[in-house]
């Protein structure tokens, strides 16, 4: 059933070969990776904020000159939309971490490549270190600037997720040089539906490929990153 503009029918639906239609006034905003003088992903930077439309259709092929539109080059450049992602829930596929008071879930099918998990020795040594404050805080950092939703960091005490808050709403992810064009960050809870009528599980991040040349659609792999 097709979506309407109305807020509380926010939702992003894949079709066939084609573009993402997204309905219920869903705010969309560049989101610019950070990088230190190392070249380590530290953060996010917000960039323009496009007027709200109640409907729009986003490019999902890469090859749509009004990009992050949709212009229908879909039909004449052969896109293959084939979703191929795993249907199963998050925690189904996730491993685990263990630190003294937080554990860190773990599920590598939905990485992006974003690289906040590698920096020093990277986030699954670093819980074993969170005793101390600033591991602490460093791993909740990593964890929350995972666009892709790949990492997320538990408290022990309440078996609660420590997810960061957002609004409903698209980010369109670049990089930091040369306007690398990554892929959605969909945040805050928007229901996926894929092209058969399929929901995906709803979580707080995602990520969707708008290149086209991801071997995970409707998820990013990091293909984009191969230029
Ligand atoms: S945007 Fe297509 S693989 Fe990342």
């Amino acid at each position: 059933m097709p979506g309407t503009g109305k807020k509380e029918d926010a939702r992003i639906q894949v079709t066939k070969n084609g573009p993402y239609m997204v309905t219920g006034s869903i705010p969309l905003v560049k989101q610019i990776l950070v990088c230190d003088k190392k070249g380590n992903s530290i953060g996010w930077r917000e960039g323009e904020r496009y007027p709200l439309q109640e409907t729009y259709a986003l490019c999902r092929c890469g090859g749509s000159r009004t990009r992050p539109f949709c212009d229908g080059t879909h039909l004449t450049n052969k896109f293959d939309g084939t979703e191929t992602a795993s249907r199963r829930p998050y925690l189904e596929r996730a491993g685990w971490t263990e630190g003294p008071d937080i554990r860190l879930s773990d599920a590598p099918g939905f990485c992006s490549h974003a690289r906040f998990c590698v920096r020093g020795k990277g986030i699954w040594d670093l819980i074993g270190q969170s005793g101390s404050e600033k591991a602490k805080r460093t791993t909740l950092e990593m964890a929350a600037n995972c666009h892709s939703g790949r990492l997320v960091v538990w408290d022990k005490k309440t078996e609660r997720p420590l997810e960061p808050v957002f609004e409903k709403s698209i980010g369109l992810v670049e990089g930091p040089v040369g306007g690398m064009l990554g892929p959605l960050w969909v945040r805050g809870g928007i229901p996926i539906i894929a092209a058969d009528g399929f929901p995906y599980e709803v979580r707080n991040r995602v990520t969707l490929c708008r290149c086209g040349r991801s071997s995970n659609k409707p998820f990013c792999d990091g293909s984009h990153m191969q230029g």
